[in-house]
């Protein structure tokens, strides 16, 4: 596994792995890997012949009053277990390769970027969809595979690979729990253990949500109501939004239409340390 630290130098590699007619998979993280990032990889190396994967703690998605200064930055490990799980090119730029003085271009999703998320992160997705495009000029892939557990950043790069006319192929990997449910992130690591074992609620809400829907439930806005009583009466949970949606435009749902597929999002705090959590349910 080659590591490389310049975007100009990873621009070059790319450009010869096409001219040589390689399938370029990319797969994008901001590091402090765990078993959700290396799902992606193995999902990636199912289609592309070539894996380059970044490591890229992205400052323009944080907001004033997150983690960025404390995240994470486990690097020699994440290299070794990017290396174990085959990757071929790591790239992982300095912040002023990215972002150099006098940096002024932004890309910027509107209606689906300002809901959820993007509303209690004024600025994430204007953030997220500016590295994901400067990655994608850095690294050239024909394909790119995201996680569904962030599945409004996945639904805002499908959008701005449509908006923007990029050949991209992008593949959604399935979200990676705990045996307890808990969908595997770097932000655990903050979570007690008492907040950790508070925060299976998450995924028991899912499983709630498709028994009730399985009962025949229509009221989804019922449905959701019962999930945030259940975070509610969870001891230190508190819930910050449980909604349906539309898989493709966010738009809430309140009534479920038989043979439709919506998908559920959640967030939450256990504790200080907040959550988010989906699942996708077939009416
Ligand atoms: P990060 O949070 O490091 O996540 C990198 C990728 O791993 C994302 O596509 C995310 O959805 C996926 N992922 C995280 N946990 C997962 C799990 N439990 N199961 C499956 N996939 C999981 O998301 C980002 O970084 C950044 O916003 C990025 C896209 C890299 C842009 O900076």
């Amino acid at each position: 596994m080659q590591i490389i630290t310049d975007p100009g130098q990873m621009q070059a590699i790319a450009e010869k792995l096409r001219l040589s007619r390689q399938c370029i998979g990319v797969v994008m993280t901001m590091g402090a890997l765990h078993e959700g990032h290396l799902s992606l990889v193995k999902l990636a190396k199912q289609t592309a012949g070539t894996i380059i994967f970044t490591i890229f703690v992205n400052p323009i998605q944080f907001g004033q009053n997150e983690d960025l200064h404390k995240y994470p930055r486990p690097f020699e490990k994440d290299a070794s277990l990017a290396k174990a799980a085959g990757v071929d090119y790591l790239f992982a730029p300095e912040a002023d390769s990215i972002y150099p003085e006098n940096y002024q271009t932004t890309v910027e999703c509107s209606t689906l970027a300002e809901r959820f998320e993007g509303e209690l992160r004024p600025g994430h997705f204007k953030g997220v969809a500016t590295i994901v495009t400067k990655l994608f000029h850095i690294t050239k892939p024909h394909i790119a595979v995201f996680g569904e557990k962030d599945a409004q950043q996945l639904a805002v790069i499908r959008r701005l690979v449509i908006d923007l006319n990029l050949d991209i192929k992008i593949i959604g990997a399935p979200i990676v729990r705990e045996d307890n449910g808990l969908a595997v992130s770097s932000r655990n690591i903050y979570l007690s253990s008492q907040e950790r074992s508070a925060a299976t609620v998450l995924y028991k809400g899912i499983c709630h949500a498709s028994k009730r829907i399985a009962e025949k439930e229509k009221d989804l806005h019922a449905i959701a109501s019962e999930i945030e009583q259940m975070i509610q009466s969870t001891q230190g949970c508190r819930p910050d939004y449980v909604c349906f949606v539309d898989d493709e435009t966010f738009e809430p749902v309140e009534t479920a239409e038989t043979g439709r597929e919506y998908r559920l999002l959640l967030a939450m705090y256990s504790g200080t340390v907040r959550l988010i959590d989906n699942g996708k349910i077939q009416a």
